[in-house]
């Protein structure tokens, strides 16, 4: 399928600006036909951040255009659910028969819908692809990016049951999050500002006031989570599923199976995978703190070199304080393709339970990067 007409929607946004970068990086473009939507200025030029990728299509297309949309051999979205809930089945209701690869959630868990995350699932796309299957969905960022780590672990068929204690970015939110979070870190800062330069006050008048700030924060300063996020944490994360269990919480289960192919869907056996996810401070990196209980006692050892050989990006950090403080933070994972997995060690409670402690870029493995994968698995098919 080189040079197929290759529709991009969404390309704008926080998602799709990444995608752009990564594309650009790895020379996507040479093997497109690109065509660039809006859902806001059809007609207009291809702004400066696209105007090098463009080709023959110089102009912006509307994204609600069907028949312009049905052109397209590969359409790619980062546009949101909301987009694809509207245009999706319209399109395909017109007969369109290309393939249809998106960020949102959206399709998920639909039975003719697979999860994209080929490092991981290769066997489960082509086998997919060979079926005639047309729609590629990008997975939950953290659990994608958990698997890119420790995926290993599931191929080698080790695991009974895995809990992961999450902590989870602004980001996750989108771009209004991340905004609301620096503001709210200024707002404390400048609150106490006084007080902290002045090396002789009181740490505790300096908290009062912070929380005093913070109980005050009015529904504009907290607009997106609708709590203060700075200096403070949420733990619950999406829907309320009235079970007690969160949304972010049950895709956790639903999408490991899916993506792994096994378990509702595949007449095999689930595995659980249950824990708690979390907001933090962070900015764009998911972190992930992991039990495992594995079918069997594995030496450290050998679960370190099964990780490491797993794929190009996921890198083992040694279970030290120095390397940990150096490699295993969201700070450092910022902007890499690298998976870090560290803080491996057997626990307390016997020889077959299992810690590790993974970060991803939730905008690139969590995002962007298998959706710009599955583009090149198309091209090359
Ligand atoms: N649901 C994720 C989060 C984002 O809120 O962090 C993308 O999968």
């Amino acid at each position: 399928m080189a040079q197929a007409l290759t529709g991009l929607v969404g390309w704008r946004g926080m998602v799709g600006s990444v995608l752009m970068d990564r594309m650009a990086a790895e020379g996507d473009f040479a093997h497109i036909e690109p065509v660039f939507f809006s859902t806001s200025n059809a007609g207009g030029a291809l702004p400066a951040a696209i105007a090098p990728f463009g080709k023959n299509e110089t102009k912006l297309l509307d994204a609600h255009d069907l028949e312009a949309l049905k052109r397209c051999e590969i359409i790619i979205t980062a546009q949101g659910g909301d987009y694809t809930t509207e245009v999706f089945p319209k399109l395909r209701a017109a007969g369109w028969k290309g393939h249809w690869i998106d960020a949102a959630s959206t399709l998920r868990m639909k039975d003719d819908a697979v999860i994209i995350l080929d490092p991981v699932n290769l066997p489960v796309i082509k086998n997919a692809l060979a079926k005639g299957g047309r729609n590629w969905i990008g997975g939950n960022c953290t659990v994608s990016c958990m698997l890119m780590g420790v995926g290993a672990l599931y191929k080698a068929g080790l695991v009974e049951w895995m809990s992961t204690m999450t902590y989870q970015a602004a980001s996750g939110g989108g771009a209004q999050h991340m905004r609301e979070l620096l503001t709210q870190y200024g707002t404390l800062n400048a609150e106490v500002r006084a007080l902290l330069d002045d090396p002789k006050s009181a740490i505790l008048e300096i908290d009062r006031q912070v929380i005093a700030r913070q109980r005050a924060m009015s529904a504009d300063e907290t607009a997106n989570f609708g709590v203060p996020l700075g200096g403070s944490l949420i733990p619950w994360i999406d829907k309320d599923l009235g079970n007690g269990v969160s949304r972010e919480e049950w895709k956790g289960m639903a999408e490991t199976n899916k993506i792994l192919g096994q378990g509702e869907g595949f007449g095999t056996a689930a595995t659980p995978v249950d824990g708690f996810c979390v907001r933090v401070g962070a900015m764009r990196c998911h972190s992930q703190a992991l039990t495992f209980k594995l079918k069997k006692d594995v030496s450290v050892a050998d679960v370190e070199a099964l990780i490491a050989a797993d794929n190009a990006w996921v890198k083992v950090v040694p279970n030290t304080r120095e390397a940990t403080l150096q490699d295993l933070t969201p700070v450092a994972v910022t902007g890499a393709m690298t998976i870090p997995v560290g803080r491996i060690r057997k626990l307390a409670m016997g020889p077959e339970y299992l810690g590790a402690f993974t970060i991803g870029d939730q905008l690139l493995w969590g995002a962007a990067e298998p959706l710009r994968r599955m583009l090149r698995i198309l091209l090359d098919a």
